[in-house]
């Protein structure tokens, strides 16, 4: 039985003062819910604010990127121990903006996995395909290759696996319940070949997640959770997509 894990992904928005706002707005909304794992990745700036704010409730605190290394001349970087300090738990990794703006390879992936892991912190890992690959069929393929190269002598310790199509990221076209669940069975079953304890990593679906369409993505049984970026902005939107997977 996987418990179902939903996180936002605030991406570059939220002031210090937003996140504030948002934060003193949602708690109240999903205080009595113990059945979901909730997560908030606010940007590195909001950090210290949403880890006071968030301190004994049920909603714990994620951060968007790292650095691969502990710590050093990488100016603007920010490393694993520094997430702790902040009083993170958890960070996102490999998402598909980060592959695409700012050039992270499978191999950068794997590296920052790695030190994030060995420092303490739970990982979301995010893959998938881009509508040109899965429209020359290739989408299977993409995953298992990006799942090769960013698990590279790693167990599945820790670790939640986001699929995320590129091409159903804040486009608002979601993929849909069978499609959604034919990649996760398709990645749970490239673990189960590949690692141990596949059957008990959470794998999440991200792409233009909404509280009127939680429901059904949840239903599917490879679907374990979602990352959420446009829904989880608004304090009402985050707490239905919340309140709607503690359903199932
Ligand atoms: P979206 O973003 O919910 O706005 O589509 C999801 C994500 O990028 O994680």
């Amino acid at each position: 039985m996987r418990k179902p894990f939903i996180a936002a992904n605030w991406k570059m928005t939220k002031t210090i003062g937003e996140t504030e706002e948002f934060i003193n707005a949602f708690l109240p909304m999903v205080k009595h819910i113990g059945d979901v794992d909730i997560l908030i990745a606010p940007p590195f700036t909001s950090l210290s604010t949403a880890a006071r704010l968030l301190k004994s409730s049920n909603v714990s605190l994620g951060a968007q990127n790292v650095y691969y290394e502990e710590k050093g001349a990488y100016t603007g970087e920010i490393s694993p121990g520094m997430l702790l300090s902040a009083g993170c738990s958890c960070v996102i990794i490999g998402h598909s903006e980060r592959r695409q703006y700012f050039s992270e390879t499978d191999e950068i992936v794997n590296k920052k996995i790695k030190l994030a892991r060995k420092s303490g912190l739970d990982v979301i890992l995010c893959i998938g395909e881009s509508l040109e690959q899965r429209e020359s069929n290739r989408t299977f393929e993409v995953l298992e290759n990006q799942l090769g190269g960013s698990l590279r002598d790693l167990s599945l310790d820790g670790i939640t696996i986001a699929y995320e199509p590129i091409w159903a990221i804040g486009t608002g076209k979601t993929a849909t319940k069978e499609q959604a669940n034919e990649a996760h069975a398709h990645i749970r079953g490239w673990l189960r070949k590949n690692r141990d304890s596949a059957d008990t990593v959470r794998i999440q679906y991200g792409g233009s997640v909404k509280p009127e369409n939680i429901e059904e993505l949840m239903s599917q049984p490879d679907v374990d959770g979602a990352l959420v970026g446009g829904a989880s902005l608004k304090p009402d939107s985050f707490a239905g997509i919340v309140t709607g997977a503690a359903k199932e």
